[in-house]
């Protein structure tokens, strides 16, 4: 018997949408907060945020990686779209796991490597908020 993984039979349709979902991958100019986030495997995700009345009103992201990041970024990102600034901080790697239902074990670095990301954008976005004058000097 044939056990080997087949990519399109075996993964949940979660994860074949997010791998493949093109919806949020571009860079946004002058974003409220940018984090970006390099992995041990060398995988990079780069998040853009944009907020209105403490939401998350628009987010892009960057990415130079594999299609399990991919996933995850898109996971990351539609999970957070229109949350509050404190909903999308509680976004875990695990509730991008759990959505995905079949990223595979070996690859669960990628979730953390996009909520890594994620944290570094609304951090930013918080010394942003604080200190509006230091936007321009911290991105370029
Ligand atoms: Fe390292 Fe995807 S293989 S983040």
């Amino acid at each position: 018997m044939n056990t080997k993984f087949d990519f399109f039979n075996d993964h949940s349709e979660q994860y074949l949408e997010m791998a493949f979902c093109a919806d949020y991958m571009e860079t946004l100019h002058n974003p409220d907060g940018h984090g970006k986030n390099t992995g041990d495997c060398g995988d990079t995700v780069e998040v853009f945020l944009c907020t209105a009345n403490e939401r998350i009103s628009d987010l892009s992201f960057r990415i130079e990686g594999c299609i399990n990041t991919r996933a995850c970024a898109n996971t990351m990102a539609r999970m957070i779209e229109g949350k509050t600034i404190t909903e999308a901080w509680g976004i875990t790697p695990q509730d991008i796991i759990q959505y995905l239902e079949t990223l595979p074990a070996e690859s669960h670095h990628c979730a953390e490597l996009a909520c890594g990301a994620l944290y570094r954008a609304l951090a930013d976005l918080r010394r942003n908020i604080r200190d509006p004058w230091k936007k321009n000097y911290i991105f370029k």
